[in-house]
């Protein structure tokens, strides 16, 4: 079998990739050049902002979203408990404390009514006042409900930077409502940040962006994401007064990014279709797996195929089935452990039994998806599930 489903995602390539980064080789500038106006337009042009900002990842994307709003020591900021470390990780850049919320068990996402209890929960510790923001995560691709989320957070003076790193691309639709909202469009949040690491939508390499409607936001940021630096007559040329970051992005990587954005409708119907096309294949299986809890108000562009495996029925533990899918050339990965579980997050505040986000834990299993691949490689990987199952049941 072909090496693009040794991993869970790869990123799609092509010449004109090749000869856009090329141009850029050659020009007077590979940093700090014009080619990053020209991808930050094209990125606020995509998701419907009214500005963009590139940086060196996702993870710098959050912790710029977060210096945006001035998160500080003391400050508490709820994520879910179900996500990748960057969000957490971002929190903990500027001692603020984090509050977990968990999820629902079959899609890994925040419904409205964990935000709510997890807010019930914060009233009950007396800490209400000191949450400054909550972090959605459209997990997979897929959107959280913005538009209550909106109203919950607006009615507790929260502010909503949405993690949209898996979903580039995908749309929102509120409950009765005849307009669909592009993820990134902020028009249910202040910030939305995205990376462009070579497993997502799109790739740049390393990268990533955050999208939003306030000017006044961009300029603090730039500010940021050059150390703190600002031009100054007083010193030639510029003074520091407040710590900044090299969170750049070079004109190199934003030709790639570039390139890529010109693909992204291909790339997101391809990887549906792919998407579809593993649910109708395991659909006979699916009293041992199934897919994911889809929600009726998202068009998602799909970053990851996650499958929910009952394993104690079919009696293998999710190692052993990763590593006889591995024997076979099939690579797969879990999206993710609990934060809660991690060493690095024991200490921080419970406010709940995460339920949702353990269960979700103990059946998820993420199988490959890219844009590389073709239907026969998902007849592959199908099979040798079935195989996996049959064998040990
Ligand atoms: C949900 C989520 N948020 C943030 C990030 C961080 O992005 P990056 O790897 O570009 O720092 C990732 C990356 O995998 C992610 O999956």
């Amino acid at each position: 079998m072909s090496g693009h489903i040794k991993n869970y995602g790869q990123h799609y390539l092509d010449n004109n990739d090749f000869l856009e980064i090329q141009k850029v080789l050659k020009s007077d500038f590979i940093t700090q050049g014009p080619t990053i106006k020209k991808f930050e337009k094209k990125i606020s042009q995509k998701v419907g902002s009214k500005e963009a900002l590139v940086c060196s990842s996702g993870t710098s994307a959050l912790h710029l979203a977060l210096i945006s709003i001035n998160i500080k020591e003391g400050d508490y900021v709820i994520i879910p408990a179900i996500t990748f470390l960057a969000a957490a990780n971002s929190v903990k850049y500027l001692n603020a404390k984090i509050i977990f919320a968990d999820v629902n068990h079959e899609s890994g996402l925040v419904e409205p009514e964990n935000l709510e209890k997890t807010i019930e929960e914060c009233k009950k510790l007396n800490i209400l006042r000191k949450v400054k923001a909550f972090i959605p995560v459209h997990l997979n691709g897929q959107c959280v409900d913005l538009k209550p989320i909106n109203y919950i957070c607006k009615k507790n003076n929260i502010k909503i930077i949405e993690d949209s790193c898996h979903a580039l691309g995908s749309k929102y639709k509120p409950f009765n409502s005849s307009k669909k909202y592009k993820i990134g469009d902020c028009s249910f949040s202040d910030i939305s940040t995205f990376s462009f690491h070579p497993v997502k939508n799109i790739t740049t390499g390393e990268g990533g962006a955050l999208t939003f409607n306030k000017k006044e936001i961009k300029k603090k940021l730039k500010v940021f994401r050059n150390h703190g630096m600002v031009k100054s007559k007083k010193f030639f040329n510029y003074e520091v007064k407040e710590l900044g970051f090299n969170y750049r992005l070079s004109d190199l990587n934003c030709a790639l990014g570039l390139s890529q954005l010109k693909k992204i409708n291909y790339f997101i119907k391809k990887r549906k279709n792919l998407f579809d096309y593993y649910n109708r294949k395991i659909s006979n299986l699916s009293l041992y797996l199934k897919p994911i809890k889809t929600y009726t108000y998202c068009e998602p562009a799909w970053h990851l195929y996650v499958v929910k495996i009952d394993f104690k029925k079919i009696k293998v533990n999710k190692n052993k089935f990763a590593k006889e899918l591995l024997k076979k050339g099939i690579g797969s990965q879990v999206h993710y452990v609990p934060l809660i579980f991690q060493p690095l997050y024991k200490k921080e505040l419970r406010i709940s039994n995460y339920k949702g986000a353990k269960e979700y834990y103990k059946n998820c299993l993420t199988l490959p998806l890219s844009v590389n691949m073709r239907y026969r490689d998902i007849d592959y990987i199908v099979f040798h599930i079935k195989k996996i199952i049959m064998k040990n049941k």
